[in-house]
């Protein structure tokens, strides 16, 4: 164990109120202060001093959002105030109706116009997050309204929610946390991320999820926080639940007031500002793709209440998240008290919920596109049809499995539906319309693109193109090396990446950095200003981290969070090249078949000579300090861990193997220790039974620490 230099727990404090405020800016408000590359050395200083000191490592410690031990069911936990719903109307008369009812209802204490606060009705999963001075320490869902499940390990994983409020509310007097806020809001994906997240399952043979919502939400219900760490979530804050030690008057105060927190919301529109501009600052920030959108508004009365209705209708299918209607609340918390509820349901607000987006059309064509996994995925060709304001030419199919599912033929009439989202599917055929002599649909083996034949691994439910020659696995390979995440090439956009392949400019993802502006201007349609701009992104994209590297480079499973964990264990792309199955499965998160498919991706020799010749291109990356917290002080022990630790399941192990102790998986006459954690099951007993020591965490960092002088 290191010296003791300098007070580290005040470091740590400081490194993690640095990190959730750069988590606060690149999440929430989307406005990043630093580059990635500093951002992950922040945060690589702060795993190493955890490291060194690890019982400095609390829940609150932006390192806990990797998912922490598998759970064997969630725990039922009650709400300290019911969580109700909203009564649904679906036609836009009836927030007329709803101010009339609250208008009787409150008889002479009724204004003379209500101030409406009007927002998007998320699409997501409805969840309560508990904050007790100022940490997180409950997350539950609503359950049945009165209890919920406790999913506070998987809430955790996700960067836009903060695991300790931030005090900076300027917006009034409150500088102070308060003593307990509870915050209510909707964990959605937004739809970017989903897109992605199903190619990536579709890849890996994995069921493909129906929508965002049912993506959020089966990521939240995993019992391992691990699987919820790895899916892209982001948290909308708009109702409170019990808080205690802060006074608010308002649904508009609220929301500013928990924003001044660090909450994400969706936000209130500045006073003042008129109706038309609004739309025009909603319009301009779409423009700019961005997702902080102030896109709640107060404004007077049903007549108000009713434009908003209608443009967030018009604009729904530009934002970045599914909503399914808009949710409209009496600003004013004095009326809401005064106005009560009925049955579950609030009389002080209504869900005007749009219309469902479904139509029918007629499947004209099945194409078969090509990923850069080799994946051949098809794609229906519709008769071009207006949903919800937006045409529709075009939905995936996933499988072929799906297709048959469905029983879709060429020349159906298919109802089709957007739930809200930009992604249509096809909900079902109308086999009843279907004209005599139909046939069911197979799909070709051959690659479209290359025509060799496609193979159907055993395990997936895929056909899969195998040439490493095939000109669409190369396009989608590119697209995805330069893409924002991974090398970040600015400016290389996916028909130049064509034109670079149909050349035959390019043939493989290094060849990228041998482009010259002469080769760039030999192209069709390229100006010299262009030209040059790209190799200077090229140029830029050089200097990176092995993260990006590794997962510019494609290999089979391996995503963004994979490549992180490998280059962080790795630290040398010497190291990673030379991993053999049995080393990366020591690797924190690696399950077999990733390991697998990293060690062919290994012993194939061209993610070697690939890796090489970037080098020798000018790609460079940054090598992170590793540190090896390495000691004896635990001499050879056998440990068992169970429980709910502070640290992961495979940290704690990597801490017993790194000072010399050894971790077994079940409870024997040989296990020196049984280290327990919060809610340890059946392995205590067996412990007992066998006379084998029980330890905790403080115990076992005194075990870490004796030898340590
Ligand atoms: S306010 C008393 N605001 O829709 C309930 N709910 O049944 C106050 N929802 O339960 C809820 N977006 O899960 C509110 N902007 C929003 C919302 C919203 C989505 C959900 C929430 C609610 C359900 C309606």
């Amino acid at each position: 164990m290191p010296k003791k230099l300098s007070p580290p727990k005040a470091q740590l404090e400081s490194l993690k109120a640095e990190i959730s405020r750069h988590d606060f800016l690149y999440y929430t408000k989307d406005a990043p202060e630093i580059t990635d590359g500093e951002y992950d050395a922040l945060f690589n200083k702060l795993l190493e001093i955890e490291k060194s000191y690890p019982e400095l490592v609390t829940l609150d410690s932006p390192s806990q959002r990797v998912g922490g031990a598998v759970l064997e069911e969630f725990s039922k936990l009650a709400h300290r105030q019911p969580m109700l719903s909203l009564q649904n109307s679906y036609s836009i008369e009836d927030i007329d109706a709803f101010e009339e009812r609250a208008r009787k209802e409150l008889k002479d204490l009724a204004p003379a116009t209500f101030e409406f606060f009007c927002e998007p009705k998320f699409d997501g999963l409805a969840v309560e997050l508990v904050y007790e001075a100022g940490r997180l320490t409950k997350a539950i869902t609503r359950g049945d309204g009165l209890v919920g499940e406790d999913v506070t390990s998987n809430i955790r994983t996700i960067p836009s929610v903060p695991l300790k409020l931030h005090s900076l509310s300027r917006s009034n007097s409150v500088s102070e946390v308060p003593e307990l806020l509870e915050v209510r809001g909707e964990i959605v994906m937004l739809k970017d991320d989903f897109r992605k997240l199903n190619e990536t399952q579709v890849e890996n043979g994995e069921a493909a999820f129906a929508n965002p919502r049912n993506a959020a939400a089966g990521s939240i219900r995993q019992l391992d926080p691990k699987i919820a760490a790895s899916r892209p979530l982001v948290l909308f804050s708009y109702a409170p639940g019990a808080i205690e030690g802060l006074k608010i008057k308002s649904q508009s105060e609220f929301e500013t007031t928990i924003q001044g927190f660090g909450l994400p919301i969706a936000g209130v529109s500045p006073k003042d500002e008129s109706f038309e501009e609004f739309k025009k600052r909603i319009r301009d920030s779409l423009k700019k793709k961005s997702r902080t959108l102030g896109l709640a508004r107060i404004g007077l009365g049903a007549v108000e209440a009713k434009l908003y209705y209608d443009f967030i209708q018009e604009i729904r299918s530009l934002l970045p998240f599914d909503i399914d209607g808009v949710v409209i609340k009496i600003n004013d918390y004095r009326l809401q008290e005064d106005l009560g509820f009925v049955a579950r349901s609030p009389r002080w607000a209504t869900a005007a919920k749009f219309p469902p987006e479904q139509a029918e059309t007629i499947l004209e064509t099945i194409e078969i596109q090509v990923g850069r996994t080799g994946a051949l995925t098809p794609v229906a060709v519709l008769k071009p049809v207006k949903v919800g304001g937006v045409t529709i030419t075009n939905a995936t199919l996933h499988n072929q499995a799906e297709i048959d599912r469905k029983d879709l033929r060429l020349g159906d009439t298919v109802v089709i539906q957007r739930a809200g989202d930009v992604i249509p599917e096809i909900v079902r055929s109308r086999p009843e319309k279907r004209k005599p002599g139909s046939m069911a649909f197979t799909m070709s083996p051959l690659c479209p693109s290359c025509g060799s034949m496609a193979v159907k691994p055993d395990d997936e439910a895929v056909l899969r193109c195998v040439n490493s020659s095939c000109p669409a696995i190369l396009k989608g390979s590119l697209k995805h090396f330069v893409a924002r995440r991974a090398m970040n090439v600015e400016g290389l956009g996916d028909k130049l990446i064509d034109a670079f392949v149909d050349a035959g400019l390019v043939r493989r993802p290094s060849d990228l950095y041998t482009l010259t502006t002469a080769k760039i201007l030999g192209l069709e349609r390229q100006g010299e200003k262009s030209a040059q701009n790209l190799i200077d992104s090229l140029e830029a994209s050089k200097k990176t981290t092995l993260a990006r590297l590794i997962y510019a480079l494609g290999i089979r499973h391996v995503g963004e969070t994979t490549a992180k964990s490998l280059a962080s264990y790795f630290a040398h792309s010497e190291a990673f090249l030379a991993a053999s199955e049995e080393a990366l499965l020591a690797v924190p998160d690696i399950g077999k078949t990733m390991a697998a498919s990293i060690s062919a991706a290994i012993q194939d020799g061209s993610l070697r000579s690939e890796i090489a010749r970037l080098n020798e291109l000018g790609v460079v990356v940054d090598q992170p300090k590793k540190n090896e917290a390495s000691s004896n002080a635990l001499g050879g022990k056998k440990y068992v861990i169970t429980g709910t630790l502070p640290l992961g399941r495979d940290e704690v192990k990597d801490l017993i193997e790194a000072n010399g102790g050894i971790v077994l998986s079940g409870v024997s006459k040989k296990t020196d220790f049984l280290l327990a954690g919060e809610e340890a099951g059946s392995k205590i007993q067996k412990a007992s039974d066998l006379g084998v020591e029980v330890i905790d965490w403080v115990a076992f960092q005194k075990q870490l620490a004796a030898t340590d002088s």
